[in-house]
């Protein structure tokens, strides 16, 4: 890492750059944050009038300004003042960790300042390290990540928002003057709702492929605050760190507070360019087993519910074994002795197969599942209880639960969070998973659910005057159990889920291979959400699966080839019971799994680019991936409204080779009659610059039509 001799620190990745400035006595400047510089504007960057912004601003001193670290000191003193005592770095194969310690000007206590710069990907990781050497505890009232200030202009913020079954829409906004705040405290999970990744385009109305975009996500499992304050200055001061709501944490001698890294990338390829970062770092660095291709699995939540027993279960391993799938996954409703699990009320943390179910246990499953030439998988909620079950009245203490009061519950009117801040909890937490990988290590994959927020606070754990460690406590607890976990199963693969897409996030992924989008599985609804949770994930990322019709949530009926076009941009899946599927349909989807297998490099580590969105009212939405080497594609379109009389655009291709020819194939046709241009090769700047037309309905036979239209295209180059 270069130091020059203005004290400039440089925080570098093949295109993105920070600039800081740390001179020893003075307070740490962030200078600069945008695409790579060179060596003379990077010298002369103070002189083009870029001012300096104290990089991570306590409070104090400043108090009329927002602030990324508010201490009262051991003595009662509320003000921070932070100067820079040293820089040192580390330079690993994969990165460049730049640390630059701070200390307050009267106080014993210390702020480390840290950035992590891959070599091979667009993405600078930051948090801070807050050390207290006070002879007694100091008060954090609040510790932010990081903090970045984007000079005024004509912003937009992209953000994502939504609820239970409406996971991950897109909501874009001009970043007006003011405070938008973006927060999460539901305790347990934090994606339901608003999301903590967000983008903000610097040339005004965001735009998929051209412009300005910087992107910034906060790695951390548990409730988070993004700010952007937007005063009397040039500039919109944007932090983004752990909710300090009702987290006030008491800081022993000598105890130092990691916060959790918040990611930043910047890209001038528009808002897809910035995705692109994001899912590049995500696979590469973050994401579990980023690097692997997943299994086609079946789901058995939506076909069976709590309906589980043995030859129901062996005929849907049977059934997706003959369409090609890899895997069945036995949803919730498998366990419970003393009272068995047959409806949403009671055995959570009674993990113990229900025999009148499953008289032969999970081994019995796990055979079969061999015998059909699949793997296995298994539904756990491990981190909940109910008020009806063994657990809870062998531990009523491990229960999260306000001190004094009566417990509040949730699903099914008794569950309750177990409060994993508590060590034994911990223990217990590891054990479910440890006991049944012991007993069956031929699973292969776990569905980890946590379907319930934090609704009373107070942890018979602490004592009564860290109350307010809780939240940050379980998130603690939380991420030690999944290290445990991982050290000992490496390979298995994981999948978080939460209500649904409660746990898509970037501080939780590194322990899980995927994240349930929704528990909302109509095609239409999901072309909303999968876009907006495209913008920070990646397909690899977000299971998405092939359910019956009606739809069980919205109960809309979209044909079956919609349904299987929407979930192939995602992992593809299947959660529908096959039974009850003509052999027809069965043909279909197991066409479609086989045609998934060939597009599957390319749809889970490719690279996307957006190119229609849904959002912007043109009745159809389109995107793409594309081979990191640009040799092959994937194109999607699919209509999100019927209007006689409709003209939609005409799409233009992105992220090809414009040299090279591509060969067009159409995945799961039903159509009569082939596209024109089916088997033809056209040439990247063609498809870029011009584009093919869609028709807007599938010839099939008159008693077929419906109103569902959709596409996928296999670009594939000639040579
Ligand atoms: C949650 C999940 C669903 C399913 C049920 C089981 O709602 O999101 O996918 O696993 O729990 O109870």
């Amino acid at each position: 890492m270069a130091i020059s001799s203005f004290a400039q620190v440089h925080v570098a990745t093949p295109n993105v750059e920070m600039v800081l400035k740390a001179e020893k006595g003075s307070r740490l400047e962030i200078m600069y944050f945008g695409s790579r510089l060179s060596e003379a504007d990077a010298a002369n960057i103070e002189a083009a009038g870029v001012p300096g912004h104290n990089a991570y601003p306590p409070y104090g001193m400043s108090s009329h300004s927002e602030a990324a670290l508010e201490v009262t000191h051991a003595d009662g003193n509320m003000s921070t003042v932070l100067v820079v005592e040293g820089v040192s770095s580390e330079n690993d194969v994969l990165a460049e960790i730049t640390r630059i310690r701070l200390k307050d000007t009267v106080y014993p206590f210390y702020v480390t300042v840290c950035y992590r710069a891959y070599k091979e990907v667009d993405m600078i990781e930051t948090w801070t390290e807050i050390e207290n050497l006070e002879k007694k505890p100091v008060r954090l009232t609040r510790f932010d990540s990081g903090y970045l200030p984007v000079r005024l202009g004509d912003a937009w913020l992209s953000h994502l928002h939504g609820t239970w079954s409406n996971e991950g829409m897109l909501v874009q906004e001009p970043l007006a003057r003011g405070m938008r705040v973006i927060k999460n405290k539901d305790g347990t999970r934090n994606s339901h709702t608003d999301h903590a990744e967000v983008m903000i385009s610097l040339d005004g109305k965001p735009q998929e492929n051209h412009g300005r975009v910087i992107g910034a996500a906060l790695c951390y499992s548990g409730n988070y605050e993004i700010r952007i304050d937007t005063r009397d200055t040039d500039y919109h001061e944007f932090f983004a760190g752990i909710n300090p709501d009702n987290s006030a944490f008491t800081l022993s001698h000598k105890e130092v507070f990691r916060t959790p890294e918040l990611a930043l990338t910047y890209s001038d390829e528009g808002l897809s360019g910035v995705s692109r970062n994001f899912h590049k770092w995500g696979r590469k660095y973050k994401l579990a087993h980023g690097d692997k291709l997943r299994k086609i699995l079946l789901n058995s939540w939506e076909g069976v519910y709590f309906d589980i027993n043995e030859p129901g279960m062996d005929q849907m391993m049977a059934d997706i074994a003959s369409m090609g799938g890899e895997l069945f996954v036995m949803d919730d409703g498998w366990f419970g002795v003393k009272y068995p699990r047959l409806t949403d009320n009671c055995a959570l943390g009674d993990w113990k197969v229900d025999r009148n179910k499953l008289p032969n246990g999970i081994g019995w499953l796990v055979e079969q599942a061999h015998k059909h030439g699949i793997k296995f998988g298994i539904w756990i909620e491990p981190e909940m209880t109910n008020t009806t079950s063994e657990l809870y009245e062998k531990h009523p203490e491990w229960v999260i639960k306000a001190p004094e009061r009566e417990v509040v519950t949730g699903r099914g009117g008794t569950q309750l969070v177990l409060d994993l801040g508590n060590p034994e909890v911990q223990d217990f937490v590891f054990s479910i998973v440890d006991d049944l990988l012991t007993e069956n290590p031929e699973i292969d994959y776990i569905k980890w659910d946590a379907n319930m927020p934090v609704s009373n606070h107070g942890s018979q754990h602490l004592s009564m005057d860290r109350q307010s460690h809780l939240y940050i406590d379980y998130h603690r607890g939380f991420a030690s159990v999944c290290d445990r976990i991982r050290a000992k199963y490496p390979d298995i693969t994981i999948q978080a889920c939460a209500s649904g897409g409660g746990r898509a996030n970037w501080g939780v992924l590194p322990w899980f291979d995927e994240f349930w989008v929704s528990d909302n599985t109509d095609a239409l609804q999901r072309i909303y959400m999968q876009w907006g949770t495209s913008y920070f994930f990646p397909a690899i990322a977000m299971a998405s699966h092939i359910s019956a019709v009606p739809n069980h949530m919205v109960f809309r009926t979209t044909s079956l080839k919609y349904r299987i076009d929407v979930a192939m941009s995602g992992r593809l899946g299947m959660e529908i019971q096959p039974a009850n599927m003509t052999e027809e349909e069965k043909a279909l989807c197991r066409n479609a799994i086989s045609e998934y297998k060939e597009i599957r490099p390319v749809v889970q580590m490719g690279e996307i680019y957006r190119l229609v969105s849904p959002y912007d009212g043109r009745d159809m939405a389109s995107l793409m991936y594309v081979s990191e080497d640009k040799s092959e594609a994937v194109f999607y379109w699919w209509k999100t409204e019927t209007f006689h009389d409709a003209h939609l655009p005409r799409v233009r291709m992105a992220g090809l080779d414009p040299s090279r020819m591509y060969r067009i194939r159409e995945l799961n046709r039903i159509d009569n009659v082939a596209l024109p241009y089916e088997g033809l090769s056209f040439s990247g700047r063609f498809l870029m610059e011009n584009g093919l037309e869609i028709p807007l309905r599938h010839k099939v036979d008159y008693h077929k039509q419906d109103d569902w239209s959709s596409r996928i295209l296999h670009l594939v180059c000639d040579e």
